[in-house]
């Protein structure tokens, strides 16, 4: 059997909306995009959508935005991408990394409190919700991220490159932060190909971003050329860039996000089969869902191979390449990348639940097209590879969260678990 890592599920109207774009001659940003952009904020609850090229782009866009600058400081965690972090660089601002939780790959309160303790003089954080699963943004007694960053006077940019569709309680994030920047890449929830939208509640940083996104230019290709004034006319307000979104994407992102509920059950269908399959495997860690099932997009589902299995994470991802099992890891910390570790002299020891997950985490396939029966030779083969050998024995430490949530895993059915 050969199981990719990631495939695009393209079962809707991608095909359609992609031949009304090349029959209407116009292929860059125009209607499609205008309407993906006001569909799209409609959806999270959010009042300004700014669609773009990438994802990076949106958080380049994000940062400039709010006027980070040279010398500012800005925490982003160390497990996610690089692009969380370089775009903090390209302002000639400073990056500060900070921890996540073992168990969820979140930036939890608690570590956000004690970082803004540590650095007093941050202007924002890059939020990761990472793999799909929202930070906590509010907690009973007004501690939760946003009371927090309020509270210290610390912007919120929301990096959900993993997290549409995601909420948190009964909202979608999108709506929470300062601005929220998705992604549309290939392996997201919902493609375009390449692909991201900057979404905002704020009118002044949506005016700006638009205007950033092409250029600097004060009105956009679209509105030149079909407004009445006379079409060649324009300004340059600033030096902008060139991020705007073509309608060819535009086109398979109406047709994804008309599916987009659909394409996250598919995936929440493979995360509950690993959950049940793989929860009595005691040489692994599974990811922690703590709010419910559903509010969660799935896009990874990242385990953790402890360091007392039989096999390390290295020989793991090996015989599953063997068996035709697609593979990743999410990620190797940034505090690992020569550029941040020589630039910032960053010590592992600052980040230890993060060194923790990056030794032992593969991610595995995880999409709607992922049927029984490749689910069930998946969970074959990493039982037949991890069945509860270890090289020494061991016990999840008491009232841990992962032990807490290995007994609820064995306790409950997964529906059940769906209220925890
Ligand atoms: C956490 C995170 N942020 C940002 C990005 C950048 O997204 P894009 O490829 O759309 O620029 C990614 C890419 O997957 C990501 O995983």
């Amino acid at each position: 059997m050969n199981i990719p890592f990631s495939k695009v599920s393209i079962t809707g109207n991608e095909s359609k909306y992609i031949e009304e774009v090349l029959k209407s001659g116009w292929l860059t940003t125009a209607s499609k995009a205008l309407k993906f952009e006001q569909l799209f904020a409609q959806y999270v609850g959010a009042k300004y959508a700014c669609a773009v090229n990438s994802c990076t782009a949106a958080l380049h866009l994000a940062v400039e935005a709010i006027g980070i600058g040279p010398g500012d400081k800005v925490l982003v965690p160390t497990l996610t991408f690089t692009a969380s972090a370089e775009v903090v660089r390209y302002m000639g601002a400073d990056p500060v990394f900070i921890d996540v939780e073992y168990g969820t790959g979140l930036v939890s309160p608690a570590i956000l409190k004690k970082a803004l303790l540590e650095f007093p003089d941050v202007k924002a954080i890059i939020l990761v919700h990472y793999a799909g699963q929202a930070a906590e943004m509010k907690v009973a007694g007004g501690e939760g991220i946003l009371d927090l960053c309020r509270k210290h006077n610390v912007k919120i940019i929301e990096d959900a490159a993993h997290a549409f569709p995601t909420k948190f309680g009964d909202k979608f994030i999108g709506s929470f932060g300062d601005i929220t920047c998705f992604s549309f890449y290939a392996n997201k929830t919902i493609t375009t190909g390449e692909g991201g939208m900057l979404v905002t509640n704020d009118e002044a940083i949506y005016k700006r971003a638009k205007t950033m996104r092409l250029h600097g230019i004060n009105r956009d290709i679209w509105d030149r050329f079909t407004s009445i004034k006379s079409s060649w006319e324009y300004d340059v307000i600033e030096p902008g860039f060139k991020y705007n979104m073509p309608d060819l994407n535009a086109a398979i992102g109406l047709a994804q996000l008309e599916k987009a509920e659909f394409l996250r059950e598919g995936r929440q269908r493979c995360a509950e089969y690993y959950f049940r399959e793989l929860s009595d495997l005691i040489s692994i860690d599974l990811p922690i869902c703590y709010g419910p099932i559903e509010n969660h997009s799935w896009h990874i589902f990242p385990i953790i191979i402890r360091p007392e299995a039989s096999l390390s994470r290295n020989e793991f991802i090996e015989e599953m390449s063997n068996e035709g099992i697609g593979v990743s890891v999410h990620y190797k910390p940034i505090h690992r990348m020569t550029y941040y570790k020589q630039t910032y002299n960053l010590n592992p020891m600052d980040y230890p639940n993060a060194e923790r997950i990056w030794k032992g985490t593969v991610s595995l396939p995880i999409y709607s097209d992922l049927k029984e029966e490749g689910l069930e030779f998946i969970c074959q083969k990493i039982k037949s590879l991890l069945d509860n050998r270890l090289n020494y024995f061991f016990y999840p430490e008491e009232n841990s969260k992962v032990h807490m949530y290995r007994k609820i895993l064995l306790d409950n059915t997964p529906k059940q678990l769906n209220n925890h």
